[in-house]
């Protein structure tokens, strides 16, 4: 009889415990299935390379310890969308319409060809919402066996208790904030900690409670800057003179948008966040130059202010070991896949709920998971203690 194969993708940004998935479910695969195993190179992108290339075998050896190194064995992508491949002339470049905009043709019915030409019985693709999104089509519009596995920093997929790497980065920001804190405590400073997670504030919110931050900026809450300087001077001329302000890359002021560093040139890539503590910190200071001036104005001295400063964390937090935590939960849910690729489960992600993984509908995973400024308790958790949100303005 032959032996049933299976591929495994990572694709997105990297994130701690991906090599545990990676080794979780070949093993499983091996082991208790007697299953062939293929590693996808570089995400979807893997489909559009020469016949016979862009994908390696993967056997005990080749998964041999990896489960405590972080990124991925296999290389990932952010940018390799099969639905909208970007077309290049002969030197790479990218082609472009009229108006500007790049060109794309569909390339997924290829890539679909690819997986049945290699005799593919399931492809675990292991992601965020951006790749299972696509490996979402891929099995509605294509019939592609998929399975999804969960993997993002930004614990922004629904239907899952757990995306891991979540953890890990949370431990990294709350670790930096620990050491923040003894500098803005000796220069009586204001440090403002940029941390990623895009739209969703959830390393912002668990990071600013684990490490004792006076605020929280998240993008589910827009923040008045008043809020802000509001909190941070009157920590500053009360009592304790430094502030710690923890903010979400997308974070947004109440009257603006998402600060954004870069715009990609892919259609479907997102644009890159970042900027926002730059931004929180002008702002800040452009509050303190109004209260300075019209103190001045009416013939008074000006009160002292916070110097303020920013500490952008950016890739740190998905760099590095992954935490205990999340190796166990990419661990099981890696090989649980392969038990939902055996039992024929497509269009499914191994998803973690309570103590151990479980299959959902990929489409579920999908639906957006938020913070909630009014439902989820970790918001009312540091209203209680009086974190500012930015979203009240302190009266005197
Ligand atoms: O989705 C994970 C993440 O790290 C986000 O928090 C961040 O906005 C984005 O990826 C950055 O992606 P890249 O490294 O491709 O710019």
């Amino acid at each position: 009889m032959t032996k049933k194969r299976i591929g495994i993708l990572t694709g997105g940004g990297d994130s701690p415990g991906l090599n545990a998935a990676i080794r979780g479910a070949t093993l499983t695969a091996i082991r208790k299935y007697d299953m062939e195993v293929y590693g996808f190179i570089d995400g979807f992108n893997a489909f559009f390379e020469p016949e016979g290339e862009g994908f390696v075998r993967l056997d005990e050896t080749a998964v041999q310890d990896i489960h405590a190194f972080g990124g991925t064995i296999l290389g990932t992508a952010s940018r390799g969308n099969p639905f909208e491949m970007i077309l290049r002339d002969e030197v790479g470049r990218p082609l472009r319409n009229a108006d500007g905009t790049v060109q794309t043709r569909d390339r997924s019915g290829e890539a679909a060809a690819r997986i049945r030409n290699m005799g593919l019985d399931a492809v675990l693709c292991i992601g965020g919402d951006g790749t299972l999104a696509l490996a979402h089509d891929m099995y509605l519009r294509h019939g592609v066996p998929v399975i999804g596995i969960p993997k993002t920093i930004d614990f922004d997929l629904a239907a899952t208790e757990a995306t891991f790497g979540f953890k890990t980065a949370v431990q990294v920001a709350s670790d930096a904030l620990d050491r923040l804190r003894t500098t803005a405590d000796s220069h009586d400073r204001v440090l403002i900690l940029e941390v990623m997670g895009r739209y969703a504030g959830w390393i912002a919110l668990h990071a600013g409670l684990a490490g004792g931050a006076h605020a929280i900026l998240l993008p589910e809450i827009p923040y008045d800057p008043r809020a802000v300087w509001r909190r941070v001077t009157t920590r500053f001329r009360r009592s304790r003179k430094f502030s710690l302000v923890v903010i979400s890359e997308g974070a947004k002021p109440i009257d603006g948008g998402y600060a954004v560093a870069e715009t990609r040139e892919h259609p479907a890539a997102n644009v890159v966040l970042g900027g926002a503590g730059a931004r929180l910190r002008q702002e800040l200071e452009d509050l303190y130059r109004q209260e300075e001036n019209s103190v001045i104005e009416a013939g008074g001295y000006p009160p002292e202010a916070p110097e303020v400063r920013v500490v952008v964390l950016g890739h740190i937090q998905r760099g590095g070991t992954p935490l205990a935590e999340d190796r166990i939960v990419a661990t099981a849910c890696g090989g649980f896949a392969v038990d939902l690729a055996a039992l024929g489960q497509f269009g499914t992600m191994s998803a973690w709920i309570g103590h151990g993984p479980v299959g959902v509908p990929l489409a579920d995973a999908l639906k957006p998971h938020f913070v909630d400024a009014n439902t989820t308790s970790l918001v009312r958790t540091a209203r209680e203690l009086g974190i500012c949100l930015g979203d009240e303005v302190d009266e005197d």
